[in-house]
């Protein structure tokens, strides 16, 4: 009785954060974009499992629509996936508008962030107070921030909560740092790259690695540009080495994305 009671209350605040999230943020959304009651629905079903706001979701989700309809050939990837709320969303329009073609990559230590470097200048000073063992730029140490739920858990939640098909999703679990470079050889082509690694090394090393990856008219998405100075300075140093001038869009202030020239 106890545990039914309590599987209630869980429900029931499950509900109430969804509902929660989707007024907090709908006044932010054009009123067209609710005109698509399968799009609503997948948003809301995975809103518990995702710290994106709405306007981000219905770009990810319209990115994703976008490269089905125009036949654009490769993966997905994301690199940041957290509690797997924005990957289900994007796969759970590819098989609402494509059926299960791609694969799709999902990067996460699956144990939260790793410490900042010196690059990340707005949150290192406020970590080097509070940590008075700083390891060198290169050490790769979880802090227990943005930790989400495990690795298996996620896979649950895409597999058996979304009903996605388990052969089109690829974990590469561990530090991007050393995940992203090893899995560039068994990496074709990919048509969406979403980055959403908060810090410098852990933006600059996806642009690194799979900026080439992408075909051209791809998608770029980059959830923290207007949110961290680490992000944006690995996103703007790649770009200028490159000398590439994308036309930027935003989802809101903080996302952007562009197509690649
Ligand atoms: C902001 S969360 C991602 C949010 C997610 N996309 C969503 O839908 O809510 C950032 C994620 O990036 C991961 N991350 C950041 N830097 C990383 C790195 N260098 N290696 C592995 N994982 C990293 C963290 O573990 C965390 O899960």
């Amino acid at each position: 009785m106890l545990s039914a009671d309590a599987k209630a209350l869980a429900k029931r605040s499950v509900f109430l954060h969804r509902t929660y999230k989707m007024l907090r943020d709908a006044r932010n959304i054009p009123a067209g974009k609710f005109l698509q009651p399968g799009k609503v629905h997948a948003v809301y079903k995975v809103l518990p499992n995702t710290m994106l706001p709405m306007p981000r979701l219905f770009d990810a989700y319209d990115a994703v629509a976008a490269i089905d309809a125009e036949g654009l050939a490769g993966d997905v990837a994301e690199c940041g996936v957290w509690n797997g709320g924005c990957v289900g969303l994007m796969a759970l329009s590819h098989l609402k508008n494509a059926g299960p073609r791609r694969r799709f990559h999902l990067f996460d230590s699956f144990e939260g962030l790793p410490q900042p470097t010196s690059h990340d200048k707005e949150v290192v000073e406020g970590f080097n107070a509070e940590n008075h063992s700083v390891s060198s730029d290169d050490d790769l140490v979880a802090i227990g921030a943005c930790a989400g739920i495990s690795q298996p858990a996620v896979e649950r939640f895409l597999v058996e909560q979304l009903e996605l098909p388990r052969e089109q999703f690829i974990f590469h679990v561990g530090w991007f740092e050393e995940t992203v470079p090893r899995a560039v050889t068994s990496i074709d082509k990919i048509a969406l790259l979403r980055v959403d690694g908060d810090w410098y090394s852990s933006t600059k090393v996806c642009f690194d690695h799979l900026y080439d990856k992408v075909v051209p008219n791809g998608f770029i998405i980059i959830d923290d540009y207007g949110t961290f100075s680490g992000c944006r300075k690995a996103v703007d140093d790649f770009l200028n080495s490159r000398g590439i001038r994308p036309e930027i869009h935003h989802s809101d202030q903080d996302c952007i994305y562009f197509r690649k020239p």
